[in-house]
């Protein structure tokens, strides 16, 4: 996507991610964006200021008390010019900052002043970011209406495991472009996109489900697949910033709840699907989720020891078909439901078959042949097919993509209801 003519505000953190920062400067200049850079007084600890001003082309600002800066452009000024405000690393300290509304220092000062939407790339240790301080800083952002863009899970610059790793530049600049999609600036007094007020799915319910399940075969093996939950996770987070109330069902991820999102956790295909049925009635139902399709039929109650007989055989069994249940429910069939085919192998032929036999409203179809390098990673290319045709939306970041596609609902779902007599 070109981005001339967009005008974006960088506010680089102190935290040692700051480096990648300047590849996205590189990208976003590429694209035509035009930038203003802040830097914190730790950012510049980091890297320094005349690398990032050569790459942004412009003057570094970093002062809040600077005559010179407030005679040429005041600090207001400074955050209002923008179309969107950008803080990456958002260290926990920066989010801390935004959480409670300080501003004692530029990029503080800014970020409370600003008019516009603000996403963050979080960057921290795995304690830091799963600290409930932390977790209670991301809810209010979430609430206020701030979009969040990882982080990643991985190896840590501290020799640590897990999530924290600021999301690479690819994807930040992915989600730039989603969050310059449409309206940038955020209506005052009100802020947030809250669940009453505003946003295209506002007092609406959505619930998803994401993530693989594990059916136990004896109390240490199960039988798994490789889904993530990344595409999941991702619409439920889609869902609620377009203001609805979502309900997140998941299997076992290595992924954090969404912040600000009644998440319930659940193992086994049996257990999903008693959990969907005591969410409904919704709106809008989604299933994301990578359902095993058999279970075994006695899980064993002791560990399977191996024997001079040879491997055992393990007797199978169907699970229930959530999406099939849900589609075809009786007295609480969601006004649509979303399914998702994950296929290798003819992968329109499969969707369309599909949304006919399971009886929902929109197949996601996606290419899960190891060579589309879906599963798992960040990135998908979907095709949303449904009675009335087929649209392919082009290979985003999986938070772009479920960006669109909770736009595409909405949509359907604002026609169906001016269709039909009740709201
Ligand atoms: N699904 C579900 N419950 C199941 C199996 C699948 O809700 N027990 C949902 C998934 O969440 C997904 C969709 O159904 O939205 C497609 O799942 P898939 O396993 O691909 O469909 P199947 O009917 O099993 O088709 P096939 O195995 O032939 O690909």
């Amino acid at each position: 996507m070109a981005l001339t003519g967009k005008r974006i505000l960088i506010i680089i953190g102190g935290g040692i991610a700051a480096y990648k920062v300047l590849d996205l400067i590189r990208r976003l200049r590429e694209r035509g964006a035009s930038l203003r850079i802040v830097m914190t007084a730790a950012a510049k600890e980091f890297v320094t200021p005349l690398s990032v001003a050569s790459l942004a082309g412009g003057k570094v600002f970093d002062d809040l008390f600077s005559l010179t800066d407030e005679t040429e452009i005041g600090h207001i000024q400074l955050s209002r010019d923008a179309d969107l405000l950008v803080v990456a690393p958002a260290t926990a300290d920066l989010l801390a900052k935004m959480a409670q509304g300080l501003a004692n220092e530029l990029a503080s000062t800014l970020l409370l002043a600003t008019d516009k939407k603000i996403l963050v790339a979080p960057s921290m240790n795995l304690r830091m970011w799963l600290h409930p301080a932390t977790r209670r800083n991301m809810a209010v952002l979430h609430r206020d209406g701030v979009l969040v863009v990882g982080p990643d899970e991985g190896d840590m610059a501290c020799g640590e495991y897990g999530p924290g790793r600021m999301s690479e530049p690819p994807a930040i600049l992915a989600a730039i472009e989603a969050a310059l999609q449409g309206e940038t600036r955020i209506a005052l007094p009100l802020r947030s996109r809250s669940q009453e007020t505003d946003g295209p799915l506002a007092g609406r319910r959505v619930v998803v489900t994401s993530g693989p399940t594990h059916e136990p075969l004896d109390p240490v093996r199960y039988i798994a697949n490789r889904s993530s939950g990344k595409q999941g996770h991702a619409l439920a987070a889609a869902a609620a910033a377009a203001g609805a109330e979502v309900v997140l069902i998941s299997g076992p991820v290595t992924l954090p709840d969404p912040v600000g999102i009644a998440t319930k956790h659940v193992e086994t295909a049996a257990e999903m699907a008693a959990a969907v049925e005591a969410a409904l009635p919704a709106d809008i139902f989604i299933a994301a989720a990578a359902v095993a399709d058999w279970r075994a039929a006695e899980a064993a109650p002791d560990k399977i020891k191996k024997s001079t007989d040879g491997a055992p055989v393990l007797q199978l069994v169907e699970n229930p078909d959530i999406l099939a249940t849900v589609a075809q429910h009786s007295e609480k069939r969601p006004r649509i439901v979303v399914g998702f085919a994950a296929e290798t192998t003819d992968v329109l032929a499969h969707a369309k078959a599909k949304l006919a036999r399971k009886g929902c409203d929109v197949i996601v179809a996606n290419d899960v042949s190891s060579a589309a390098d879906v599963m798992g990673g960040d990135e998908n290319q979907v095709t949303i097919v449904t009675k009335a045709g087929v649209e392919a939306l082009p290979r985003l970041h999986k938070y772009a993509v479920a960006e669109r596609l909770v736009a595409r609902f909405a949509a359907m779902f604002k026609a169906m209801l001016k269709d039909g007599s009740d709201a």
